[in-house]
């Protein structure tokens, strides 16, 4: 059974940027250079981060269920609905599509014709537990926009096709609004009370340098794959922007900034010579 192309229609997955008539991207890749075909490929593996986004929503909305004591459980319902309404809608249309790419450029066949249940379940469901609460979730999903927003935007330097970097460019926008977003929703739960204060501040010690694409086994191999868009220039640009968001939400940065460029570049040593 096959039903990825009737979600997509019955969801109406589409707004002004994506016409949901627009999951066809066949007359694009024909017409791609060898270093655009050469991005699309790298994005196969981004594209199932993509779609895990959808297994770290579940596991926010069972830790926020499961959270005692519901005084401060209740105070999640914004992430919650965001996650569950909007995170979840937007990262599978950008797992689809990336996924379509890569699919018509590696064997001229469409993804979403051919998924089934079987992906797709592994990354909803069979996803790896990396967070003890719903603060490090949540924490984890701020951070994580980071480095997703400067990926595209740097994957957008390097595409030559212009449609082909207008698909980009919309997913990098729409990374850019969950920053912002998951940043004012985390922002009023730090304010509303000093105990989530505390929580949150405990939490982004614990889970800084975890990107929330890690709830799936594919993010090293996604990662390594766009290892090259990770410049020295981007890598720092992303300790700087956390740091400043941080900052920003806590008068002042739990982590320091060395530190945290330490921990970033050890991480991904360790992570990728595994
Ligand atoms: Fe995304
Ligand atoms: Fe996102």
């Amino acid at each position: 059974m096959n039903g990825a192309r009737d979600i997509l229609r019955l969801l109406k997955i589409g707004d002004n940027k994506w016409d949901v008539k627009n999951y066809n991207y066949s007359a694009i890749v024909k017409n791609l250079s060898g270093n655009d075909i050469d991005v699309i490929k790298a994005l196969d593996n981004i594209g199932d981060g993509e779609l895990s986004a959808i297994g770290i929503i579940i596991q926010h909305q069972d830790l926020v269920r499961n959270y005692k004591p519901r005084e401060l459980a209740k105070d999640f319902y914004e992430s919650v609905m965001y996650g569950f309404c909007m995170i979840n809608y937007e990262e599978m249309r950008h797992g689809f599509i990336l996924k379509e790419l890569a699919s018509l450029a590696n064997t001229n066949k469409s993804f979403i014709d051919q998924v089934d249940g079987d992906l797709l379940h592994e990354l909803m469901f069979e996803t790896n537990e990396l967070y003890k609460n719903p603060y490090e979730s949540l924490m984890s999903y701020l951070l994580g926009e980071i480095t997703n927003v400067e990926l595209y935007a740097s994957i957008e330097r390097h595409v030559e096709n212009e449609d082909l970097r207008n698909i980009v460019k919309s997913i990098k926008k729409d990374e850019q609004t969950h920053k912002g977003a998951w940043l004012k929703i985390i922002k009023r739960i730090v304010d509303s009370n000093e105990i989530h204060r505390e929580n949150f501040i405990k939490a982004t010690k614990a889970i800084h340098f975890i990107h929330q694409a890690e709830v799936s086994d594919y993010f090293k191999n996604g990662a390594l794959s766009v290892e090259k868009y990770f410049t020295p220039s981007v890598s720092k640009f992303i300790v700087e922007e956390k740091y400043k968001l941080l900052s920003d939400i806590f008068g002042e940065s739990p982590i320091d900034k060395k530190q945290m460029l330490i921990e970033h570049l050890e991480y991904f040593n360790k992570s990728f010579v595994a």
